[in-house]
């Protein structure tokens, strides 16, 4: 990170998830080796149910109204923004090339590309990019992560984005953004084997890291969804009591103590289908440890379910809290205000750490 770094203005970061909108905004304070960031801005707007379904975007209006209500509570003025994608159309893989020109590298990756796509579409449905994580002339190989998102999903985001009056700058991925929001924080140590994981509505954003650097990114189909259908099914509760229950509180006759099993049941089925991600992992990249998990998302605040996936896989797991090293603006953020949004957070700070100009 260069000297001059911190005058590069920051992109406020914005989360477009199916069940909220997050937003955030940081300023960069400080030089050099005593940089650091303030949180000027949080927000989140709730996304009506099925407005977003499998990561795609089904009604477009009412995900712009929800991006241009949490810019306007939170009074944001900046207007360029960096926003993420996720989700089964979005893939992102580590690929080891023997060391080649750039010209050549490019031309590799379209080729190594194709084995990305499911049949019948090709480098012509998806916008594709990659980046040089490690050259090793030891050795000769070059390690280089690919990515590749249909190009309509990508478009469909965008233009809800200028709907709601913003100018989406940057266009990253939710893996990156949990990536780049733990490497601000700082917390690895450089031998562990650490696996960032975000519970969201609908989806569970992984990444492995081994020895500080990520080497595996995987989104997976699971969500917090699965906890308020199932207090639906097992409680005849409306939807929105299944999630008054869900953060813990009473609703149409049902108290959170009465609905616990129904709960542990949902996160012990989450633990498996997690185990089964990070045992697939530990064999293709033979790493035989995992030392700790670090949880975020909103879906990481249902009661129980740290202890149950500490039990289940038997490590340690923590909820990660994305504002540890942030200092806050209480000019323009309630402590408490983000006290409670915490970890639900983490992908919007990670995009509010893009710079203009980033790519
Ligand atoms: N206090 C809480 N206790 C339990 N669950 C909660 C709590 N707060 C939020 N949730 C759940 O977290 C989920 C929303 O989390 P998040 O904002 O990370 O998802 P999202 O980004 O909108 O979804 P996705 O990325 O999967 O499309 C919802 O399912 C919501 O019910
Ligand atoms: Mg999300």
């Amino acid at each position: 990170m260069g000297l001059f770094d911190n005058k590069k203005k920051l992109l406020v970061g914005l989360d477009i998830g199916s069940s909220c909108v997050k937003v955030c905004e940081l300023q960069s304070v400080g030089k050099g080796g005593n940089q650091r960031y303030r949180l000027q801005k949080l927000g989140v707007a709730p996304v009506p149910h099925d407005a977003i379904v499998d990561g795609d975007i089904m009604d477009s209006n009412a995900v712009s109204t929800a991006i241009r209500q949490v810019l306007a509570e939170q009074k944001i003025k900046a207007r360029e923004v960096a926003v993420s994608v996720s989700g089964q159309q979005v893939m992102v893989k580590k690929v080891t090339f023997p060391l080649m020109s750039p010209a050549e590298l490019a031309e590799s990756v379209r080729w190594e590309a194709e084995s990305f796509f499911p049949a019948g579409q090709g480098l012509d449905s998806y916008a594709l990019d990659f980046a040089v994580i490690e050259e090793r002339p030891g050795d000769g190989n070059m390690d280089v992560v690919l990515v590749a998102c249909r190009k309509d999903k990508m478009e469909a985001y965008l233009t809800c984005v200028a709907q709601a009056g913003a100018k989406p700058l940057l266009v990253d991925v939710d893996v990156f953004a949990l990536q780049n929001v733990y490497e601000m924080s700082a917390m690895g140590a450089r031998d562990e084997v650490v696996a960032l994981v975000n519970v969201g509505a609908n989806f569970t954003n992984m990444t492995m890291l081994v020895g500080n650097k990520s080497v595996f990114w995987r989104d997976i189909a699971w969500g917090g969804h699965r906890f308020t259908d199932k207090l639906m099914e097992d409680w005849g509760v409306s939807r929105e009591g299944a999630e008054l229950l869900k953060q813990g509180q009473a609703a149409e006759g049902r108290t959170p103590e009465e609905v616990e099993p129904s709960l542990s049941a949902i996160s012990d089925s989450f633990a498996d289908e997690l185990g089964r991600t990070i045992d697939f992992f530990r064999s293709s990249f033979k790493v035989d440890r995992l030392d700790r998990i670090l949880l975020s998302g909103g879906s990481s605040k249902v009661a129980g379910l740290t202890d149950i996936l500490g039990d289940r896989l038997r490590v340690s797991v923590e909820r990660f809290n994305p504002f540890q090293l942030i200092e806050l603006d209480e000019r323009s953020v309630d402590p408490a205000a983000v006290r409670e949004i915490g970890c639900s957070a983490a992908i919007a700070v990670g995009l509010a750490l893009r710079q203009v100009g980033d790519r």
